[in-house]
């Protein structure tokens, strides 16, 4: 299918108005990767099996600080068009600036307290433009339902509990993160890695892997090298680890990388709950979200494992 490119609100009104059936939006900033697809495939799943799917393409300079990365972020427009393409999508939005915000944006949503701890505290104002920008995104396209990606764990938690909170007539779904062969979450920002840094990045998902299976009570959570060689396996699931124990599998993990050239400089890591982003501390019990940030190089990378942090037996 090639979907109707529409540039404009007016644009968007017009091709909107044809859509037949349930709309589901994927808002994105374009660059589409693995991970785009996935979500796309969950929209195209969730609009059948008459309704249609609608991708946003915008890079929203709301959500930049000073000093980030609006300028260089990558822009890859005809590949994302075949991407939409592929994926099945009706319509794509794809404005310029002046469309979204044609004057100073005065007036922002505020993601409140869940917006200003891990991500919200390391970039302030982020979460302001990322609200800002889907609320302007669902009032100009409608949508039935609107799906975003796992690996923004706190963005979609803070949307889902801005439609919630602002009543907003709109689902929001979630599609898994997708990962790239070396482990790697799938995102944008990837491509600005140089090979080494890619490297020591890889100890991001591996750390977070050693959490989880720190939280699942399995051996692979021991850091390598903290057991002798041949050592036999515990005989079955220990109960009771704590979330003490799950950040110190997942910073043991991190050790070599931030030793390493170039190194891995950790901003956050963090167990929270997932839907109000309070930190898991140590009498928490139930699904996790360990969540971890980092820069390598110039890059800032993001990822995050769900696990269950069960109690004593
Ligand atoms: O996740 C993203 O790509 C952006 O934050 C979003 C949701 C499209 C808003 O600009």
């Amino acid at each position: 299918m090639i979907p109707v490119l529409a540039s404009t609100k007016a644009g968007l009104a017009a091709a909107r108005g044809t859509l037949r059936g349930p709309v589901v939006l994927v808002p994105t900033m374009g660059a589409l990767h693995a991970g785009h697809r996935a979500v796309l495939r969950r929209a195209r799943e969730l609009s059948q099996p008459n309704g249609n799917v609608l991708v946003s393409v915008f890079v929203n300079p709301l959500q930049f600080g000073a000093g980030e990365d609006l300028v260089r972020y990558p822009r890859t427009f005809e590949q994302d068009m075949a991407v939409c393409a592929e994926e099945g999508a009706a319509v794509v939005f794809a404005p310029e600036r002046s469309q979204m915000y044609p004057a100073e944006q005065m007036v922002t949503v505020s993601p409140g307290p869940m917006g200003r701890v891990l991500e919200g505290k390391s970039r302030p104002g982020f979460f302001d433009g990322v609200l800002t920008v889907v609320l302007k995104l669902f009032h100009l396209v409608q949508p039935d339902i609107a799906v975003f990606g796992e690996k923004d764990a706190q963005q979609l938690a803070v949307i889902r509990r801005m439609t919630v909170d602002l009543n907003l007539p709109v689902e929001i779904a979630a599609a898994p993160i997708m990962r790239e062969p070396d482990g790697l979450a799938a995102s944008s920002r990837n491509s600005y890695l140089s090979a080494r840094e890619r490297a020591t990045a890889l100890a991001l998902p591996r750390a977070l892997q050693a959490g989880a299976a720190a939280a699942a009570g399995q051996r692979a959570a021991s850091p390598p090298g903290a057991s002798p060689p041949g050592a036999s396996p515990p005989a079955a699931a220990p109960a009771a680890v704590g979330p003490a124990a799950v950040l110190a599998a997942a910073h043991a993990g991190l050790a070599a990388a931030a030793a390493a050239d170039p190194p891995l400089v950790l901003d956050y890591l963090a167990l929270a709950d997932p839907a109000t982003f309070e930190p898991a501390g140590e009498g928490y019990r139930g699904q996790a979200l360990l969540l971890a940030a980092a820069t390598v190089g110039t890059t800032r990378l993001i990822d995050n494992v769900r696990l269950v942090l069960s109690g004593p037996p």
